[in-house]
């Protein structure tokens, strides 16, 4: 899924970005290959919560 050219990062936009960072923004330079597994995607953004 393609986010706006303007994102606002919560645990949506994150869930988005990280499942297919190409995809997800255009011409993106972040090279990870994204995350499939849900489960996995969920712990990495309650991980990133945790550190506000
Ligand atoms: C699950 C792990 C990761 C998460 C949650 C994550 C998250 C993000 C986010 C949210 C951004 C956008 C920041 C912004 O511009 O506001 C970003 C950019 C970036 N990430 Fe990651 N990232 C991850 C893994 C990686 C890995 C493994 C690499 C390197 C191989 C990487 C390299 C980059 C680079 C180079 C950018 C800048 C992209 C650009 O400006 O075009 N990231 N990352």
């Amino acid at each position: 899924m393609r986010l706006p050219s303007v994102i606002t990062w919560n645990a949506k936009t994150l869930d988005t970005f990280i499942t297919a960072p190409q995809s997800a923004v255009k011409g993106t330079k972040m090279s990870f290959f994204g995350e499939k597994d849900p489960t996995k995607r969920a712990v990495i953004i309650a991980y990133l919560q945790g550190l506000k």
